[in-house]
């Protein structure tokens, strides 16, 4: 029996042809392409391809994958009502979580385990869920939904959906590089959650949903919400210095800072960096992003040593931010590019299953009576 490993830190629990991580020197591939490499050539349809053929794509076959995407943006008229009849006031990682699940109920036989049919799956949910997202969105701003365009992107087509008109080159190709450098990260909870799930033969729509569920908590995908909560609670870079020495002193965590696996600045960090700071220039946010080069210049100082660096969530806000997104947003966006890494971890997974089933150390009592309850 095997130690007791808490949070199974350190333990391989899978095997993946996906993503690679050196978390001692900040590196991060794609199938043994860097990071950097795709945010600065590639698309996000390209990257999902990639991540679920193990190669890059010939002309043709990427076409017709854009093709088989943009099919899917459009919502089941059933579920188009059901947006419709949400609380304006319900939070959207509920929403997209709920009504992932739902896609389950306008699919003719969601439980198929084929390859075949789960890839397809895999790219209804993905066509969809962006859908989701930009028609809740509208309906809690009693807005009426944006018809998908299957003339754009996926990137183009979420913020055209989102805002009711296209989005410039630029803020759709921000957009992008975001869905890329979030695709996929080895075996994060969101991703162990899917696989887990998954390795009972239940269905790729509940494992999506599981990971969804997970994605949400501070700790992991809601730390960018986190971090822009930080940075309207910090009034000035002036502030910065203070705030965070406060934080640190308390024992509190600062959001989009540490990772279980990066020793080093996460190599998305980095990719974001000089995005957020480019985007805030654009948008007259630079205020933001100065706030955010403080707080890191202040961590580096106070914890670089207990290997304590941006991750993907610290610069990712700025981003999101002036993109235009509403802070409850920030999240569900993690989750539209991540869905790409889930669904390939969940094919990974029926290609090789074995049932997830770790063992736990009892730690209780042993022989103890049945006392009757009169006599407690
Ligand atoms: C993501 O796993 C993935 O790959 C995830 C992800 C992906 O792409 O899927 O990369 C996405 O989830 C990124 C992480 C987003 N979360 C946050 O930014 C939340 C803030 N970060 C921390 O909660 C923390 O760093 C974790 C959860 C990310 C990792 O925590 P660990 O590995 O469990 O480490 P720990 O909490 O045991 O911390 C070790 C030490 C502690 O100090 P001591 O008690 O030893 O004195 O480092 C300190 C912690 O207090 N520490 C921090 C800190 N993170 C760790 N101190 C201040 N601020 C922080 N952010």
């Amino acid at each position: 029996m095997a130690e007791f490993s808490k949070g199974l830190e350190g333990i391989i629990a899978a095997q993946t042809q996906m993503s690679f991580i050196n978390g001692q020197e900040g590196i991060l591939e794609y199938v043994g392409i860097p990071i950097g490499e795709l945010a600065t050539n590639s698309t996000f349809e390209e990257t999902v391809f990639l991540l679920w053929n193990k190669r890059l794509p010939k002309a043709s076959e990427l076409d017709t994958f854009n093709k088989q995407l943009r099919e899917r943006y459009a919502l089941p008229a059933g579920l188009q009502n059901r947006l419709a009849s949400l609380p304006t006031n319900a939070q959207p990682m509920h929403v997209l979580r709920t009504m992932v699940s739902a896609l389950a109920m306008h699919d003719s036989d969601p439980n198929s385990l084929e390859i075949d049919d789960v890839r397809l799956k895999a790219l209804n949910i993905l066509g969809h869920a962006p859908s989701i997202v930009a028609c809740f969105d509208r309906h809690r701003r009693g807005l009426n939904f944006i018809d998908p365009d299957p003339s754009l992107s996926f990137s183009e087509n979420f913020l055209y959906m989102l805002n009711g008109e296209k989005p410039t080159k630029a803020m759709a190709r921000a957009f992008e590089i975001c869905m890329i450098t979030h695709a996929d990260h080895g075996l994060n909870n969101s991703t162990f959650a899917a696989r887990v799930v998954i390795s009972t033969l239940s269905d790729i729509y509940s494992a999506i949903t599981a990971a969804i569920g997970s994605l949400r908590g501070p700790l992991h995908g809601g730390a960018n919400e986190g971090v822009m909560h930080m940075l309207n609670e910090i009034k000035s870079v002036e502030e910065v210095e203070s705030h965070v020495l406060g934080k640190l002193e308390r024992k509190e965590k600062i959001m989009g800072f540490g990772h279980r696996v990066y020793k080093a600045k996460d190599p998305r960090a980095s990719e974001l960096q000089t995005l957020a700071k480019q985007l805030a220039e654009d948008t007259g946010n630079s205020a933001l992003y100065e706030k955010s080069s403080k707080i890191e210049e202040v961590m580096e100082r106070e914890v670089a040593s207990k290997g304590i660096y941006p991750n993907v969530d610290f610069y990712s806000a700025t981003t999101y931010h002036c993109i235009g997104l509403a802070l409850d947003l920030f999240t569900p966006m993690f989750a539209l590019s991540r869905i790409a890494g889930w669904s390939g971890h969940v094919i990974e997974q029926l290609e090789d299953n074995r049932l997830f089933r770790p063992a736990a150390d009892y730690i209780g009592p042993h022989e103890q009576p049945y006392v009757a309850i009169d006599k407690r």
